[in-house]
């Protein structure tokens, strides 16, 4: 699998990014600028955009070189407070966001408000690229029929125990690619400690968070693994250097059986 993948814009994006939920201090980030990412996910709902800013900053790595993802949160939704988050959220981020999603669907009554906002946001320019996440194929369809951009991406939750097969041939329908938060489904035992998983890895030679990044890697998804273990930061990015086999994937792939570790608004938030 490529390092990098073009988005319908044509934009370039690498393929394995650094999730962030929950991390707090821009050393976190810092550690995973370090070992290698040139991807940071972060959201105005996870309260750290100001130190991805100064991780990003102080890292001394060419801007250009690194894609910075944030969100808006549902609280901002609707035109005028979205244009005012993305205002805020470029200023935490020194006047450059490479992705700008809505974090989930939302309440349809603001919803197609927020995604002009957005759109405008990108004709503008300091926001260069726009998509959704969590969203199901309703909210996608229903969004298209006033979008005059086609989301980027749509990032949901991914895992071979949450393969979301109908959700991803349509985004692929559309031309929108896949983001695949919480590809370790959380580090929860249920899906980090899985036999399968654990037999594929040592097949492999591998721990089962590289297994599992790569499974999601080779299905094409970008994926954004979590870690403020600088450690595993460095472990979860070496997964370029080896392949799961078609037995592997087989394997993986009967897996499946819509397990939600996070939260699910592809199904429960209003079309
Ligand atoms: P930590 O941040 O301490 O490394 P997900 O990306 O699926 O949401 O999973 C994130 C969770 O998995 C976090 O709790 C993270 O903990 C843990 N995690 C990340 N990488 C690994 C790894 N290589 N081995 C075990 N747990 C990991």
């Amino acid at each position: 699998v490529a390092k990098e993948m073009k988005l319908n814009s044509g934009t370039t994006i690498p393929t394995l990014g650094l999730g962030v939920f929950l991390v707090k201090s821009s050393k976190e980030i810092s550690t995973g600028l370090s070992a290698g990412y040139r991807h940071i996910d972060s959201a105005r709902y996870y309260q750290n955009e100001a130190e991805v800013g100064r991780a990003v900053r102080e890292s001394g790595i060419p801007r250009d070189d690194i894609f910075v993802t944030t969100k808006v949160w549902l609280s901002d939704f609707g035109y005028e407070s979205t244009k005012k988050a993305v205002q805020t959220s470029l200023q935490y981020l020194d006047g450059r966001i490479d992705l700008m999603l809505m974090h989930a669907p939302g309440d349809p009554s603001v919803r197609a408000d927020t995604w002009r906002a957005l759109e405008e946001a990108k004709a503008e320019g300091g926001v260069r690229d726009i998509g959704v996440s969590n969203f199901g194929i309703g909210h996608i369809e229903k969004l298209l029929q006033t979008a005059k951009v086609v989301p980027a991406v749509n990032q949901i939750e991914l895992s071979p125990f949450l393969q979301r097969k109908d959700l991803v041939a349509y985004c692929r329908s559309k031309g929108i690619a896949l983001e695949a938060y919480s590809p370790l489904g959380k580090g929860t035992r249920e899906v980090l400690e899985d036999k399968t998983v654990r037999s594929v890895a040592q097949r492999q030679g591998r721990t089962n968070a590289q297994v599992l990044i790569r499974w999601s890697l080779q299905q094409g998804f970008i994926t954004l693994p979590k870690s403020s273990n600088a450690q595993r930061q460095q472990s979860n990015l070496d997964v370029f250097s080896f392949e799961l086999d078609d037995q592997d994937m087989e394997e993986l792939d009967a897996l499946d059986r819509y397990l939600v570790t996070a939260w699910d608004p592809t199904t429960s938030d209003p079309v």
